[in-house]
């Protein structure tokens, strides 16, 4: 599996991740497949981690806590603090709780999850700077943050460096392209492409046959890959089932040519 920077860090994560919204709501059989999933996307290399506080109310940081129980070490794992915490005290309480459901000493990158304008983000990125200060996130991220959204947040952070934003895009979803994928490129900041099958409603039929047939790629694959093109860009599919764990992985195996970038990229202009 092939790795990109984070950030200026010096640390690469994984290109292709793993989402974990919805997992962990269920029980039984169901609920054990999800977590020999994570695990197996694990053994594949697909070692970045990301969940939420508020997925499933903090049942899908319990389940990747179990998942990871005993590969921490390997795992680069990604929570979010929901803009309801982002008061300084809530911030430092939502963190320590995501923690005890991961059953981990620290997490490696924790994010806003939306802006949220009636907080200041002075008072959010203080308590950010905290944790990384107390040793409890090695690294500060946003998501869904706009470009001016994204720099306030930075100038707010004195001693840190923000890393990365997490935002929707793939085939079907292209608004970052206007400014937020060229300023994260410019800035070195990674881009954290959420929901790239399109919540799994893939346009099979909207991919030509000519390139999964050249590629012997699944119209899945396809959509990671193209995703994952532009350099600044990682992403995290969700996948509940071993089969879509298993062809997410190899999904950039190959890599598109730049015509049939092109291709795609104005068919679904
Ligand atoms: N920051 C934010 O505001 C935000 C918002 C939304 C999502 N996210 C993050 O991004 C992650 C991914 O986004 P998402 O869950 O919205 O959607 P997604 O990853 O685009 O799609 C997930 C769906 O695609 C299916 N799938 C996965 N691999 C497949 C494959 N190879 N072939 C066919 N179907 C496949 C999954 O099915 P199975 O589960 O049955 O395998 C699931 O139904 C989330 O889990 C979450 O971590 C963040």
């Amino acid at each position: 599996m092939d790795r990109r920077p984070l950030g200026r860090t010096g640390e690469r994560i994984s290109v292709i991740g793993m989402g974990t919204y919805a997992l962990g709501n269920s029980t039984g059989d169901k609920r054990r497949g999800e977590i020999v999933a994570l695990q197996r996307g694990i053994e594949l290399g697909m070692t970045f981690i990301d969940t939420a506080e508020v997925y499933g109310h903090g049942r899908s940081e319990t389940l990747v806590g179990e998942a990871i129980a005993q590969s921490r070490e390997s795992v680069f794992l990604a929570t979010k603090v929901a803009p309801e915490h982002f008061g300084y005290d809530d911030v430092i309480q939502s963190c320590e709780a995501s923690i005890q459901r991961l059953r981990v000493k620290f997490v490696d990158l924790y994010q806003l999850h939306w802006p949220n304008q009636r907080i200041p983000i002075r008072e959010t990125m203080k308590a950010m700077e905290e944790l990384v200060a107390t040793g409890k996130t090695r690294y500060i991220g946003v998501s869904n943050f706009s470009v001016e959204q994204t720099m306030q947040a930075q100038e707010s952070l004195p001693r840190s460096e923000l890393v990365s934003n997490q935002v929707r895009y793939s085939l079907t979803s292209r608004s970052i392209e206007a400014d937020i994928l060229p300023f994260c490129e410019r800035e070195k900041l990674t881009v954290i492409a959420y929901s790239p099958l399109d919540t799994g409603s893939i346009p099979a039929s909207r991919i030509p046959k000519e390139i999964t047939e050249k590629y012997e790629m699944t119209p899945a694959q396809i959509m990671l890959n193209w995703v994952t093109y532009p350099e600044p860009v990682v992403t995290i599919p969700k996948a509940g089932q071993i089969s879509h764990i298993e062809e997410n992985a190899a999904a950039v195996n190959t890599r598109l040519s730049r015509i049939d970038y092109q291709t795609l990229s104005k068919r679904f202009e």
